[in-house]
């Protein structure tokens, strides 16, 4: 992926941050890997991949407190080379927060105004119009130990907002707070996010919440960025086995293409007895070998053999969990391969196929996905 900056330094609202042939190297380890993405004003863009991958470096050059190896990176069509963090318009919200502890709400959040010599009356209107964004006016007297994690963390994110950034970097920041409040506090944190009109890049290991809060995801992995795109894209059409695998779960089958047509194709797979029929065409050289992803809820469960010579298999039913609104079917082909098949309940009382029992397999011409192998 290569996004050439732009030329003039001024910016557009597509490429409001550019991150242009990024690279990070300590010493032997390479912890970026050549990053090129834009990010657009207002947005809330989310960093995704797994412990290590290099999120928290790409995090802390835009921040300034890393220097890059190679790559540039502009705000607002604005060169941050030699810039320090302090001349940055960036604000980054650390994973532990790092509040003060001997001070109160309001004077964590008033901190940086008042490092900047602001006159009184202006900090207190500020400070007091940042905690009701948060809502938290009632906690102004209280210090940090005295508030939940998730009283923290909104004050943690007055305190970011306070200075009007126009680049806000959030580092986990759901990592402190319990999984039942979570959910709740994501969507709070994109609503207050949309009333400021606030640049947002945020990282997360967390996919879900990476799909919930985010308008556009780049899932990294080994200091590369493999995908960007909108939640339901990257889940719909992945572009790689690891974002396939990464995204959700998936069941992938390896094999052959043996028909490329413009408007379909048929890959044809030791683990299943019949053809993979896809309706749509690839690029690509006959025989060339690929993965198809099929998504368990894209896969029917049915007690009689379809008909055709495509798209179904049988499969007995190595265990089946019931999760309430679904089923997880754990199934396994006669080749031995093992499939995952995720079912919407029926109606109370209808019996559904039970462990050791022969059921068929299908799915639908716009269900799979080929991948590169
Ligand atoms: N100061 C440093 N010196 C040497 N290696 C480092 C340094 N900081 C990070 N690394 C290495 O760079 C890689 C990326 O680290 P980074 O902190 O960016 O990962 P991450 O994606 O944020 O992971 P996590 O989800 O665990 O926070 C890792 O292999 C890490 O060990
Ligand atoms: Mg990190």
């Amino acid at each position: 992926m290569s996004e050439s900056p732009s030329q003039t330094g001024a910016s557009d609202d597509a490429r409001f941050v550019q991150i242009v042939d990024v690279v990070k190297r300590y010493g032997e380890t390479t912890a970026v890997r050549d990053v090129s993405v834009s990010v657009r004003r207002n947005e809330l863009f989310a960093l995704l991949g797994s412990s290590g991958c290099g999120k928290s470096t790409l995090l802390r050059m835009l921040a300034g407190f890393e220097t890059l190896s190679a790559g540039r990176i502009l705000i607002d069509g604005q060169d941050m080379a030699d810039l320090p963090p302090y001349r940055r318009p960036v604000n980054m919200m650390f994973q532990s927060y790092a509040l003060f502890p001997h001070m109160n709400v309001a004077a964590n959040v008033a901190f940086g105004l008042k490092q900047e010599g602001l006159p009184r009356a202006d900090i207190r209107e500020r400070v007091a119009h940042a905690l009701e964004l948060v809502q938290m006016s009632r906690y102004a007297g209280r210090r940090p130990d005295q508030l939940s994690g998730g009283q923290q963390q909104r004050v943690a994110l007055a305190r970011s907002l306070i200075k009007r950034p126009k680049l806000l970097l959030l580092d986990e920041p759901m990592s402190a707070l319990d999984k039942q409040i979570r959910q709740r506090t994501q969507i709070e944190l994109v609503e207050i996010l949309k009333q400021v009109g606030v640049t947002c890049i945020m990282v997360t290991h967390d996919q879900e919440e990476a799909m919930t809060m985010a308008s556009r995801v780049a899932v990294m992995n080994e200091g590369e960025i493999l995908q960007v795109g909108r939640p339901d894209e990257v889940y719909n059409y992945p572009n790689c086995r690891f974002v396939a695998q990464f995204i959700g779960s998936t069941n992938l089958f390896d094999g052959r293409v043996v028909e490329d047509e413009p408007d379909h194709v048929y890959v044809e797979s030791p683990d299943l007895p019949r053809r993979l029929y896809i309706n749509h065409g690839i690029t690509g050289p006959l025989g060339m070998a690929v993965s198809v992803s099929l998504r368990p809820e894209r896969i029917a469960v049915v007690d009689q053999p379809p008909t055709g010579d495509f798209n179904w298999t049988e499969a007995r039913v190595a265990n089946r969990a019931y999760m309430g609104a679904y089923s997880h079917y754990h199934l396994v082909l006669p080749s031995g391969k093992a499939v995952t098949a995720q079912v919407s309940s029926a109606m109370p009382g209808e019996a559904l196929p039970a462990a050791g029992a022969t059921v068929y397999l299908r799915w639908g011409a716009s269900a799979g996905v080929v991948l590169p192998a």
